[in-house]
């Protein structure tokens, strides 16, 4: 489909491939230099002790909840509105993912008395998510887990460059998981980052990485080491030296994209507030935002689908997120009914508009003027 505004779309130039032709040049295509180098720069930027590359934001969940010592008898609270891969992160682990209501309409982010509400003598962590780069309430959830003992993980796969009360995404929790995917506000294509501040998480998490083994190949390439010795079980979830490269071009980019998007946002409330029909999540949030997504909620007397299709045939890609995972085919089976009311509404009546950084104004009042026509299309 040609969109006339699509959903996102990169900003890459001649220096992201520059920095991809340079890594082919050098010859050395795995985790090695340029990969240092872009963990180096991630920590900084999110003012992490340790950032730790990994292949997709996907693998770095699962060793984040290995890493806390989850398994088997054990319980994860976390949110069901967000991508499936939060989820399935805890039953690699063979744990089990309690699923947790978020705050409400206006704030999609687990909900902190809800989380607390939840927890049982088996719980082992709180797994939270950033929606749309808008920080959950942490300074709640840091108290509920210390209260209880619970270790606290971010996925902040939405969320690079965002930070509460000064503070970044991925330093609040034990761990924190970036997802560097083709839609995000970094992008390579697929890889991940994984931030702690603690020295022995730290190491299990590298160690984990690759085989659980003592060197890397990098290492005995430099001279640093002859052999290596296996002490965990552990799985290759290294990511390579074109991505790290290009992640370095694109973390340059990182925060002037950022505040783009913040613009972009606010364009997009000026002109939509004033609509009938729909209401904007995250208007008094009180973080500095990655602005990730451009989600609304449409009323009980607008009919999504229609709306959707009627967005579609004027050119404009919209999407949803989340379908909530407990009502996925795959987590009935499991778990059964649950009942998340407010999860549930918000997977009823949310859709998300375009936005990414190199959209412009033009476009964006193209999506308004289409988002007007859609809602009385949709009326019910
Ligand atoms: C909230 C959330 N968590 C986890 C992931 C998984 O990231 P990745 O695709 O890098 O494995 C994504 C990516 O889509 C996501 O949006």
């Amino acid at each position: 489909m040609n969109w006339r505004v699509p959903l996102s779309d990169l900003d890459f130039d001649s220096a992201e491939r520059e920095a991809a032709l340079n890594v082919i040049e050098s010859k050395w295509l795995t985790m090695g230099g340029v990969t240092q180098k872009f963990e180096a720069a991630f920590a900084h930027m999110v003012g992490a002790r340790h950032a730790i590359a990994v292949s997709n934001a996907t693998a770095g969940l699962h060793l984040a909840v290995r890493a806390i010592g989850g398994g088997p008898g054990d319980e994860i609270i976390l949110p069901s509105l967000t991508f499936v891969a939060t989820a399935n992160a805890v039953l690699y682990q063979g744990a089990q993912p309690v699923f947790c209501d978020i705050v409400g309409e206006r704030n999609f982010s687990i909900s902190p008395p809800a989380i607390e509400a939840s927890i049982t003598p088996k719980t082992k962590g709180i797994l939270v998510m950033h929606y749309g780069g808008y920080l959950c309430d942490m300074p709640s959830i840091l108290d509920i887990a210390a209260r209880h003992n619970l270790a606290v993980i971010e996925d902040a796969a939405h969320a690079p460059g965002t930070s509460l009360e000064g503070r970044g995404a991925g330093v609040w929790g034990d761990i924190g998981v970036f997802s560097f995917f083709s839609n995000k506000n970094l992008a390579i294509g697929e890889g991940g980052m994984i931030t702690t501040r603690d020295d022995d998480l730290a190491e299990k998490l590298r160690l984990m990485r690759s085989h659980g083994m003592t060197s890397l190949s990098w290492d005995r390439h430099k001279g640093h080491a002859h052999s290596y010795d296996v002490v965990d079980l552990g799985y290759n979830y290294r990511i390579d030296e074109i991505r790290s490269a290009i992640g370095l071009v694109q973390l340059g980019k990182l925060e002037r994209n950022n505040e783009r998007r913040r613009k972009l946002t606010e364009l997009y409330r000026a002109h939509l507030i004033k609509l009938e029909g729909i209401s904007i999540p995250y208007m008094d949030h009180p973080g500095v935002s990655s602005a990730h997504l451009f989600p609304i909620i449409l009323d009980h007397s607008i009919d999504r689908a229609v709306f959707m299709d009627s967005m579609k045939a004027s050119g404009i890609q919209t999407s949803i997120h989340y379908p909530p995972i407990h009502t996925f085919t795959y987590y009935l089976k499991i778990f059964g009914e649950i009942e998340l009311p407010n999860t549930e509404e918000v997977g009823r009546r949310e859709v998300t508009l375009p936005l990414y950084p190199t959209m412009t104004e033009d476009q964006l009042a193209l999506v308004v003027d289409a988002v007007q026509d859609s809602l009385s299309k949709a009326a019910i």
